[in-house]
């Protein structure tokens, strides 16, 4: 009883600038967490296996913050192989540099010899799949990586990890664990009155992006079916937080806000999204990686469903506090709205009661909180900021906002 109640709290890991509300859970966690350490330690020097886990996409925007989360709490080491594609970001992992628990493998998913190569060299008893193309407007421009990645590229993964899975011994064999990382976007799009999705929502995906996650969804499912690879699936709804790439609704109204830019909306602004700081999903991906049970889906969100032009308000109020303009405008003077993206689901929402009432997860912040520690992020860390805004994403913004897509002109503002 005692232990399971820990190893609940040992899941869910405060972030370094936690509010003074979290500091007795962070040290009764870290506490926790160093009491299953040792005690994984000794099962695994038992069973006589190394622990170590395997993570793909670790240099984006939610694999950084995982693998920088993982390793706060756990000298467990992270192997993190991560092609370096215009959203994968080193930067994103300075604070692990010299760090000998963290192992950097510049590399494809797609790449089976080099991907079976590295499973054998390092035998980790978990592989976490972030690797992915994740940008819808990306996908509608130019699908063809989308297929690549999102689906050929899981597919040589899952045989990569099936056969090194199948040549270990049945200990190791039954403790393994393939955890794959996907979104909301699968379930397709609500009304403003239908329920939430629940896991048994069925599939119906209205991107490029959300058809090739589902695609990839299924092939794992398929795996742990027909092969009996013990894998667990995470749905997650949109996340925001450091690191998070510039293309994205959160961090391009921070920047554009901050650079004097228009602030494109799409359409009417009235999309709803289900937001969740990222280092909430963080803490449910090691959740269930723990305690999830095989071949499982779980949602994850926090209740936080939001129109997108509440969200670019929120972004405008914080800087407008933080960040006064010299003329004393708000930002929110920058709005600007744009033509809609072409398919675009009007709204997404998570009902998380599975992971919640099975597993016992549940998000730290709130979006008021996790919404201030974002823009103070992206205040505090300019380097960053002009570091990923290179010509390729000045390349990006100028196809996206000032160039015609397929039969029309997406956006026009910028
Ligand atoms: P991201 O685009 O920021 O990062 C993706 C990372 O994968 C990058 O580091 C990139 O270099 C790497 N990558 C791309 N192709 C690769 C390949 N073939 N081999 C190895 N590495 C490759 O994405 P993110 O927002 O961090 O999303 C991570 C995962 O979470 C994705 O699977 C995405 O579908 C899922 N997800 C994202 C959100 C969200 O709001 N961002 C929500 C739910 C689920
Ligand atoms: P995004 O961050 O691209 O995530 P997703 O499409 O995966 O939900 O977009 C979030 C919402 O914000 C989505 O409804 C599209 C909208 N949006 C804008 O209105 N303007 C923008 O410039 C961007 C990038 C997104």
């Amino acid at each position: 009883m005692i232990s399971r109640a820990c190893k609940r709290l040992v899941l869910h890991l405060p972030d370094a600038a936690s509010t003074e509300r979290h500091e007795t859970g962070a040290s009764i966690t870290q506490s926790c967490h160093s009491f299953f350490r040792e005690l994984n330690k000794v099962g695994a020097l038992q069973k006589g296996h190394n622990m170590s886990i395997f993570v793909t996409g670790g240099a984006g925007f939610i694999g950084s913050n995982f693998v920088i989360d993982w390793l706060a709490a756990s000298d467990e080491p992270v192997v993190n192989l991560d092609k370096l594609t215009y959203a994968g970001n080193l930067q994103n992992l300075t604070s692990l540099a010299g760090d000998s628990r963290h192992i950097f493998e510049h590399g494809d998913i797609g790449d089976t010899a080099r991907v079976s190569q590295l499973l054998a060299a390092h035998r980790p008893r978990a592989v976490l799949n972030f690797a992915a193309e994740s940008h819808v407007d990306r996908s509608i421009h130019g699908p063809g990586e989308f297929i690549q990645t999102n689906i050929v590229g899981t597919f040589a993964l899952l045989e990569s990890v099936r056969a090194y899975w199948g040549g270990l011994d049945a200990s190791a064999k039954a403790d393994f664990r393939f955890l794959h990382v996907s979104t909301d976007e699968v379930y397709g799009t609500l009304s403003r009155t239908d329920p939430a999705f629940t896991e048994a929502h069925r599939y119906q995906p209205n991107s490029p992006y959300s058809a090739s996650k589902a695609a990839s969804d299924h092939l794992v499912r398929a795996y742990h079916h027909t092969y009996g690879l013990p894998v667990l699936t995470t749905n997650c709804s949109n996340n925001y937080g450091p690191y998070h790439f510039p293309e994205k609704l959160i961090p391009l109204m921070i920047v554009n806000a901050l650079a004097g830019k228009p602030l494109p909306v799409y359409g009417d602004g009235m999309q709803v999204r289900d937001w969740l700081y990222v280092k909430d999903h963080c803490s449910a991906i090691r959740c269930v990686l723990e305690a999830g049970s095989l071949g499982e889906t779980y949602n994850v969100g926090g209740w936080n469903e939001k129109p997108n032009i509440e969200i670019v308000h929120a972004v405008c109020a914080l800087l407008d506090e933080l960040r006064p303009k010299a003329d004393g405008s708000s930002y929110a003077t920058q709005i600007a709205y744009v033509k809609d993206r072409p398919g675009h689901d009007r709204r997404y929402a998570i009902d998380a009661r599975k992971l919640e009432q099975e597993l016992g997860w549940r998000p730290l912040e709130t979006f008021d909180s996790g919404i201030r520690k974002t823009v103070q992020w992206y205040l505090g860390n300019p380097d960053w900021v002009a570091q990923v805004q290179s010509g390729a994403y000045r390349q990006w913004v100028q196809t996206q906002y000032t160039e015609p897509v397929a039969k029309g002109v997406l956006a026009t503002c910028i």
